[in-house]
């Protein structure tokens, strides 16, 4: 299963940007690196690796939740476009496409990506599969502002699907909902997959599979992080922590310094880190069905459909404009 995203693509040499980045994270009360830096080529087939994990409940759930529910919602609106956030490979995608080529059969589908290598190849991928659909692949960091091709038509489906909604702040994830939000026309749709809150101990199972996938995945970074900023962590003095906060109702993920140690980044100097300290890597929210519908609500959106498979782990939301 392909649903890794490639946030960023590796370049050959050290980039100022990437280490004034790493720096910034690195300086804060709780030192921490951006998820982006999850996804160089290891990164992504690590994640592929992940998602197949028997304690990873969260992408076969989703699959299937789709599976039940895509031909249903989808077919009576009839899209003229699908957009979606973070594509990557879209191999999940291929359930709801399956629906809209059935409904529409011109359709434009719009993956939305910052790595255009990886879209360039989904792209390709998606073509051959779907002869009648249009694919144009827009290469944006979707954190941000960026611009849709003209014409799409609608009504538009917007997407945002294998819970990677959780890994924003809630102001941060309100924020992009917005900038969904002000896009919509009143017949658009926006559908969601979202993990949801449980026993803390089966999501930390998720996150400290006993195959030790999800420990390598987290290292990965510093090698990522190594090659991109051109800092010198070594990755065997970090070890992989994740822990569910109740509080936040996410998991952290956090790389823990094994022994007193200091990191060099390019341009700002040596960073001290005691043994014990940990920086964070990822938070991975998650939801239930008040927290996505006070989100919806500030960002101008309301739930039309909400479904979870029968023991609730995960939801599968489409919501309208509220007004
Ligand atoms: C891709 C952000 C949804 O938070 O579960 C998996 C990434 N991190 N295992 C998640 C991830 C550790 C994943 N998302």
């Amino acid at each position: 299963m392909a649903e890794a995203r490639t946030l960023t693509a590796p370049r050959a040499a050290p980039d100022a940007q990437a280490a004034r980045e790493v720096a910034d994270g690195l300086r804060r009360a709780q030192p921490e690196l951006p998820p982006k830096f999850f996804y160089d080529e290891a990164g992504s087939r690590l994640f592929e690796e992940i998602t197949r994990l028997p304690e990873y409940y969260l992408t076969r759930t989703e699959r299937a939740l789709m599976q039940r529910w895509m031909p249903a919602w989808i077919g009576p609106l009839a899209p003229a476009a699908m957009v979606e956030l973070g594509a990557g490979s879209a191999e999940k995608t291929t359930i709801v496409l399956d629906a809209i080529a059935a409904a529409s059969p011109r359709a434009v589908y719009v993956p939305v990506d910052v790595s255009g290598d990886f879209l360039d190849e989904t792209a390709v991928r998606i073509r051959a599969a779907y002869p009648s659909l249009q694919v144009q692949p827009v290469v944006a960091d979707f954190t941000e502002a960026f611009d849709l091709p003209d014409g799409l038509g609608g009504p538009v489906l917007h997407a945002f699907l294998g819970s990677t909604i959780g890994n924003f702040a809630p102001d941060d994830a309100v924020q992009l909902l917005r900038r969904v939000r002000a896009r919509m026309a009143p017949g658009d749709r926006f559908l969601l997959g979202v993990d949801q809150r449980k026993n803390p101990a089966r999501i930390e199972a998720a996150y400290n599979d006993a195959a030790g996938v999800t420990a390598q995945f987290n290292l990965n970074m510093l090698r990522v992080v190594n090659t991109l900023a051109g800092t010198d962590f070594n990755v065997s003095r970090w070890e992989h922590r994740a822990f569910y906060n109740g509080v936040e109702h996410r998991i952290e993920m956090h790389l823990v310094s094994v022994i007193d140690q200091t990191v060099t980044v390019p341009g700002s100097g040596e960073f001290a880190f005691r043994a014990g300290q940990t920086i964070r890597t990822e938070i991975s929210a998650k939801h239930d069905h008040d927290s996505v519908e006070a989100m919806f609500a500030a960002a101008g959106l309301r739930i039309d459909e909400w479904v979870t498979d029968r023991d609730g782990l995960y939801a599968l939301v489409l919501a309208s404009p509220a007004d």
